[in-house]
């Protein structure tokens, strides 16, 4: 695997990839929302929370092992850690969104959309918070060494390459 150098930029990256599968789930969504057909909504699903499950379990874990710890107690422009950490235990406990697929009915439906709806607003927001203040709160407040630690961490991280839940 690639050694990472610049830690903030890795994190970065892996925020467009996020947003790229927002956006397919996005569309998946506005289909679902035109025909009903749960079996395609299913598929969609399945594969947005393969990826929330493999690839960003390890940002997760990237973001509150490594790098929230070293922001802590630091004046980030109004947001808390804590929020954003709250916001990924939301986003994994919204897989259960896949149970109500199961029998769906009119009404069903209509919680599906909003949930799958909620899921995209939620962690499109919380993309944004992660860009501006905590990856740009670090830009500005982590030395140069710090950064390095956080790079070394996320290097030994993916060296076991046993990530995911
Ligand atoms: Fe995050
Ligand atoms: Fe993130």
């Amino acid at each position: 695997m690639k050694q990472i150098r610049d830690p903030l930029k890795e994190l970065k990256s892996f925020h467009r990839d996020a947003l790229k599968q927002l956006e397919m789930l996005e569309k998946a969504l506005a289909a679902f929302r035109e025909t009903g057909r749960v079996d395609e909504m299913r598929l969609s699903l399945e594969g947005f929370y393969f990826f929330v499950r493999k690839e960003m379990a390890l940002h997760s874990k990237d973001e509150e092992e490594i790098l929230f710890p070293l922001l802590e107690n630091m004046d980030l422009g109004g947001i808390d850690v804590k929020d954003i950490v709250d916001e990924h235990e939301y986003l994994r406990a919204s897989e259960e969104v896949l149970e109500l697929l199961k029998g769906a009915d009119r009404e069903t439906k209509k919680q599906i959309e909003s949930t799958v709806d909620e899921v995209i607003q939620t962690l499109r927001e919380h993309i944004r918070k992660e860009d501006v203040f905590i990856i740009g709160g670090a830009a500005r407040k982590l030395s140069r060494e710090q950064l390095a630690g956080i790079a070394g961490k996320m290097n030994e991280l993916r060296s076991g390459g046993n990530y995911g839940y």
